[in-house]
């Protein structure tokens, strides 16, 4: 029996199929907060209003597009989410990592994601990127019901979610651009409030660099179907730790932040890609 889900997939991928001029994309981007604008400087693009593509939710979060564009970047076919879905938006875990499965659908093997994360490591500085090494979910996992068996299997591993030889090829890029990089453990929690400073303090101490509500959705969906991960963050504040802070966290300000650091994402991004 073909169930929703799936049927769901098929219906998007075979609309955003009609719109492919031959050569699928084997690159996946999900652009966060404020880096949608990476999207823009993909050339002979496509762009696809995720409203035009049946089966696909709506973004409605401060700061993201709600585009599919389809076209080639540093030298390679891919198909870029400008704008992604949020478990606290209201959609179901299905519904979030949908795209996911979609792109895999359409030849996916690589799959770049980006945020807009609050910074808890205290060594970190507003503005800096992270790539992420590892993470910690603390979202419903998006694999709980039935097993999609067309994509993976029942019990993906986990032991390295984020692709080694990825993350040596960004490291180098940014050497080579004069960039310093952190890396480190990106956890990723509902929202839509930010943290407590109870909540920060727990979560430095669970071994967590940096805190967003995106991301684990999607790289667990893509590693379940044997698509290799490479992760960015963009630290766009510092976590407040204690309640005598006379700091705020506030959205415009994430996105702010997130815009000034895009150019740097993009240019390792671009970078990368080439290395792929
Ligand atoms: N917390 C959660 N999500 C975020 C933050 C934060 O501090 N900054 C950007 N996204």
């Amino acid at each position: 029996m073909i169930d929703e889900r799936t049927e769901r997939i098929r219906i998007a991928a075979d609309y955003i199929k009609t719109k492919l001029d031959g050569e699928s994309p084997s690159i996946g981007i999900v652009l966060g907060s404020g880096l949608g604008k990476l999207g823009d400087k993909i050339e002979d693009a496509t762009v696809i209003p995720y409203k035009e593509i049946p089966g696909f939710p709506l973004s409605t979060a401060t700061g993201h597009k709600g585009n599919l564009i389809i076209g080639r970047f540093g030298g390679k076919k891919v198909v870029a989410m400008q704008g992604r879905f949020h478990y606290y938006e209201g959609y179901s875990t299905d519904l979030v990592t949908l795209p996911i499965r979609v792109m895999s659908s359409l030849g996916v093997k690589v799959l770049i994601v980006s945020n807009a994360a609050g910074g808890l490591n205290q060594d970190f500085h507003i503005g800096d990127l992270m790539i992420i090494k590892d993470h910690i979910n603390l979202i419903p996992n998006p694999l709980i019901g039935p097993n999609m068996e067309q994509f993976g299997e029942r019990f993906p591993d986990m032991t390295r979610p984020y692709d080694f030889d990825l993350i040596e090829k960004a490291e180098a890029i940014a050497r080579g651009l004069g960039y310093k990089l952190q890396k480190g453990v990106y956890l990723a929690n509902t929202g839509p409030t930010y943290e407590t400073p109870a909540e920060v303090r727990f979560y430095r101490m669970i071994g967590a660099d940096a805190v967003g509500m995106s991301t684990v959705p999607e790289v667990i969906v893509a590693r379940h179907c044997g698509i290799k991960v490479f992760g960015l963050s963009v630290i766009t504040n510092c976590s407040n730790d204690s309640t005598r802070s006379e700091a705020v966290n506030d959205s415009e300000d994430v996105v702010k932040q997130a815009d000034i650091a895009a150019d740097k994402m993009i240019a390792i991004v671009t970078g990368l890609i080439k290395k792929i």
